[in-house]
């Protein structure tokens, strides 16, 4: 049975993710600090023996035993509310948190996915967007540190892929 490691997985979306990786078959670990998750959305899992859920803040190092398939990195504060409120977080968990998550992804040699967002073309000048479009971002302004920890979470995933060749895939748009 693969593992799937999903980091802010008692979020809205990561939640979701848990259950179907479950109903899907895999052995499944959340990783959340809780800051803008709940417990509510993954207590209904506890029963299962293929989940487990460790409380810890991904811009720590992650320590993980087992093998591991799958990393999902959706750690990050989301609503426009939360990371305005949550500014330097939202840099740490895009910068550090995404380090470390491809730290593991390398030590383990698992599959990689960067939870990433349209926000990365700021306030776009092309639209629709197209993947080859790099965006109009303003870093400085009070949505730069989410688009600009996102950018920098693509680039870093990129750069471990071409280094270390980590295999990723990474959604823009969820
Ligand atoms: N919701 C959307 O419409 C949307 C759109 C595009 C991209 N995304 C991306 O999807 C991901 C999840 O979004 P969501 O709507 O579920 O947000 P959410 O706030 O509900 O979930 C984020 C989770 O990450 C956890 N988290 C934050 N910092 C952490 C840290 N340092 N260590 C461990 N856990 C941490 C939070 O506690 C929370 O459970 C985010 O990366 C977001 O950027 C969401």
């Amino acid at each position: 049975m693969p593992t799937a490691v999903v980091t802010g997985g008692s979020g809205f979306l990561g939640s979701h993710i848990c259950d179907r990786l479950i109903k899907e078959g895999f052995s499944v670990i959340c990783i959340d600090n809780l800051l803008t998750g709940s417990i509510g959305n993954i207590e209904h899992l506890y029963s299962n023996p293929e989940f487990t859920f460790i409380n810890h803040d991904v811009t720590y190092y992650i320590h993980i035993t087992v093998d591991v398939d799958y990393i999902l990195h959706f750690a990050s504060p989301a609503s426009p509310l939360d990371y305005q409120q949550l500014p330097i977080e939202t840099l740490k968990v895009g910068s550090m948190g995404t380090l470390n998550a491809l730290g593991l992804a390398k030590k383990k040699g698992a599959r990689f996915l960067l939870a990433s967002t349209s926000e990365v073309y700021g306030d776009p000048l092309s639209h629709p967007q197209k993947e080859d479009y790099w965006g109009n971002v303003n870093p400085v302004g009070p949505r730069g540190v989410y688009d600009e920890a996102k950018r920098f979470a693509e680039a870093l995933t990129m750069a471990y892929n071409r280094t270390h060749n980590i295999s990723y895939l990474y959604c823009t748009d969820i």
